[in-house]
């Protein structure tokens, strides 16, 4: 029976930890199937969800995110950003956390909703990862790096348009280790009558 949407809303945690299980291709294009559902801007449906299921591939990107890093200049001082940049020379870096699966969700350059309607379809696929028993989790590194030549060649052997912006990524797998579900902040809520 479909469980309650509030209840999977409630239950969905960003995980990162997974087995070496690979979730089967049909639960991939039911995720992509949700990513496509979601509403976008004028109904532009401009973007591109590219799942990635090979290990090597993966790996492969890592190894550029990991170079990317060393010459990136964060435009800003998101404590996230500095962080990543420092922990990706670590032996231990893996820019997904060995998740099995990646879903890259690119998009139109220069479209003012371009990062709305990615994220909104994300959710979506967060939400469906949860139902099917899949654990998800949100990874920025691919989008901070969405100018790195490097890791473009490579996207762009992968069917990834170079004019594309990459909006953000879905890490997908089995769950090894269940994230602990962060408190809620007070006072975020308001109506008003
Ligand atoms: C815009 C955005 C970017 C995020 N980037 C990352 C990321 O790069 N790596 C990561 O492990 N988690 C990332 N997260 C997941 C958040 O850390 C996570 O949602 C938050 O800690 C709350 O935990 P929960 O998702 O389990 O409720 C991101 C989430 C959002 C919404």
């Amino acid at each position: 029976m479909a469980r309650d949407i509030l209840d999977i809303i409630h239950s969905r945690r960003s995980t990162r930890s997974f087995t070496d299980q690979k979730p089967g291709r049909e639960q991939i294009d039911l995720l992509l199937e949700a990513a496509i559902w979601a509403p976008s801007g004028s109904n532009n449906q401009s973007w591109l969800f590219t799942a990635i299921r090979n290990t090597e591939i993966i790996s492969k990107m890592n190894e550029l995110i990991r170079q990317g890093f060393k010459t990136w200049i964060p435009d800003d001082d998101y404590p996230a950003k500095l962080g990543a940049k420092e922990h990706s020379q670590r032996p231990e870096f893996h820019f997904c956390n060995y998740a099995p699966v990646l879903i890259i969700a690119s998009n139109k350059p220069n479209y003012e909703n371009a990062m709305a309607d990615c994220s909104l379809a994300l959710e979506n696929i967060f939400l469906v990862a949860e139902s099917l028993g899949l654990g998800s989790c949100y990874i920025n590194s691919p989008h901070w790096l969405r100018n790195d030549p490097g890791l473009r060649d490579f996207l762009f052997t992968l069917g990834i348009p170079r004019e594309h912006t990459i909006c953000n990524t879905a890490a997908i797998g089995f769950i090894e280790k269940p994230s602990a579900p962060p408190a809620r902040k007070p006072g975020t809520i308001r109506v008003v009558d």
